[in-house]
Order: C-alpha cells, then structure tokens, then sequence
C-alpha cells in the first residue's frame, strides 16, 4: 500500500548540494559550496577576509566600553565573521547583541565539528558561538522571509549589519534593490552596512537609498584603486585608514549598465529570473556598458564584485 502524499509538505525533501572543506592560504577552515560554485570565502582564507572586510571596516574603537552593540549578520555559514566579532567585541569591552539569518545549519554545524576551525579560537568564543548557533537568535530559511520578521522588532536599531551572501550573480536573491532596502531599514541612523561585495549594482542601489557609501581598502596594501568591499552609512562616515571615498573611475562605473539593480519584486524569485531580468533591462537601458579597467588584482584572488 502506497501513502497519499501530505497535502502541506513535499514528499520528499530535494537533496542538499554537496558542502566541501577547504583551507585557505591563513590555514583558516572554510568550505566550498557545490551548489553555488563558489567558495563561502576567498583564497586568501576566512579569518583574514573577516577582519579585513568585516571587523576593521566596523570601527569598533567608535564605541565606548560596556556599550552595547546591536549587530544583524546575513548569511551566517561557517560562523566565522560571528567568532570573528565575539571575539574582537569582548576585546573592546563591548556587550555583542546578535541576531543571525542563515538558510543552511550545516555550514555552522560542519565548522564547529571542525578541530581547525574550533582552534582558531578561544574556548570562550567557541562555546558562544555554539550557544548562538543553537539559540534563539540564528533564524534558519530564507533571509528574504526572515528579514521582515526582524524589522519588526530590530528597525533602526542596529550598529551593523553584516552582508556576506554568496555573489550576486551567484544568489542575486540577497542583493536585489528590494532587500538591500529592508537591510538598510535595520540601520540606526550611526549604523553600517559592511560587504566584502564591490559591485557596481550593490553600491549604486545603496547610495541610491540615500546613504554614504566608501570602499575598504585591502588590508595587504596594493594598488590604492583596488576595493576590498564596501560601506554604507545613513550618516557621513568618518575618515578611516581602512576605508576610502569611491573614485571617479568607480562612480561613472555606476552610472553605467553594471549598475543597474537586481530586482526581486516578489522577494520569492529564483536567481535565474532575477538575473533574467537583469539582463533584459541591462539590454533596453540607454546607460553606456561598463566598462571598467580594474586595476590588478594584487594578492591574485580574483574577485571583487564577488567570485570567490
Ligand atoms: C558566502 S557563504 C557565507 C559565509 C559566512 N559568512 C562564513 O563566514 O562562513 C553564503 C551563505 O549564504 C547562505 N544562503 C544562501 N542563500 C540564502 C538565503 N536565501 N537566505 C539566507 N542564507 C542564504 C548559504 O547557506 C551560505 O551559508
């Protein structure tokens, strides 16, 4: 006798694309994911990309100790920008309040299984992050779902919010117009947005939603046009030496056809229709193409608009 299938679940669950470990160059665990054919960090390794793009770009010296830091992490994976800002908050005397969006437990789940991964940090940081992982305030699915759920009670209220989806032409989902609005809805006025993500369509919609918007400057020093990825603020950004006003070269690139958004206005496309679109307005705008002559990539990583 065969079971009628449930009328509100699948019959069966699709099968998960596969999850590889990798090591980058700093020894640090990562993982390579199948299904998006992209790494979760680039070569140069996970602890170095999230201080450089991730920690150092937040300032954390802005904040007296003992404050509290209101922090909303997209796409959580390995947990490593998360350890990465248990640990450099509790070095700076500062309280981290965290809430994280993520679709996939096995990311997390993998790295903390991971001896590497579990001796890069202090046993302190490691068992928060356990605790983080299993609590309340990791909200597995979609982000595209979860993100109204937390305005409801986090709008304007926090001191970062952390976007470190895979790349946009990989899962466009996360860098559509309308998402990156909400996210922006999640800022204190004070507050940023940090991405390891250089693209031209993520920083045009973002200074299109009225905020200040500079690129990191790599840590590893090289050609002083090459980004490391960007941050946007509602409020003018103070002068920091990890962070650089967007150039002249940069802002005609976003005036250009790369700049054109990803829209997602359902907020439930698939990354082939979302891109689809794209491409068709890309091919109807009168914006001349972009063309920009990026300056060598000086560690050899390949990426900035994304591909890691
Ligand atoms: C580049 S990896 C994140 C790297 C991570 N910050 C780390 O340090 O390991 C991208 C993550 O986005 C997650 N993801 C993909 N699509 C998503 C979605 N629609 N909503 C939430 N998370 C998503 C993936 O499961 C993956 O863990």
């Amino acid at each position: 006798m065969t079971w009628p299938a449930c009328a509100t679940e699948p019959a069966e669950t699709p099968p998960q694309p596969e999850l590889l470990p990798r090591l980058g160059r700093d020894g640090s665990f990562s993982l390579y994911s199948c299904g998006c054919d992209e790494g979760f960090h680039n070569a140069s390794g996970a602890l170095r990309e999230a201080q450089e793009k991730f920690v150092v770009p937040a300032a954390l010296e802005r904040f007296p100790p003992g404050r509290q830091l209101l922090v909303a992490e997209v796409a959580v994976g390995t947990g490593t920008n998360t350890a990465a800002f248990l640990a450099a908050t509790a070095a700076a005397g500062l309280e981290l309040d965290w809430w994280g969006l993520e679709l996939d437990q096995r990311p997390l789940a993998l790295a903390l299984a991971d001896a590497g991964f579990r001796a890069q940090w202090p046993a302190g940081v490691i068992e928060r992050l356990e605790r983080l992982g299993n609590g309340p305030r990791l909200w597995l699915g979609d982000a595209r779902r979860r993100l109204p759920e937390l305005l409801a009670t986090q709008a304007g209220r926090c001191d970062l919010v952390l976007l470190d989806a895979f790349s946009p032409t990989r899962c466009p989902q996360l860098w559509s117009r309308e998402f990156l609005e909400r996210l922006v809805g999640l800022l204190r006025p004070d507050g940023r947005l940090i991405t390891y993500s250089s693209a031209a369509a993520v920083r045009r919609c973002l200074l299109d939603l009225g905020l200040e918007v500079q690129a990191i400057r790599p840590s590893g020093g090289g050609s002083g046009r090459w980004s490391a990825g960007t941050v946007a603020s509602p409020t003018p950004l103070e002068t920091h030496p990890a962070l650089r006003p967007l150039e002249d070269f940069e802002r005609e690139h976003l005036a250009s056809r790369a700049g054109l958004p990803y829209r997602d206005p359902s907020g439930a496309g698939s990354a082939a229709e979302i891109l689809e679109r794209r491409r068709r307005e890309q091919e109807h705008s009168p914006a001349p193409p972009g063309k920009l002559r990026r300056p060598a990539d000086p560690d050899g990583l390949g990426r900035s608009e994304g591909h890691r």
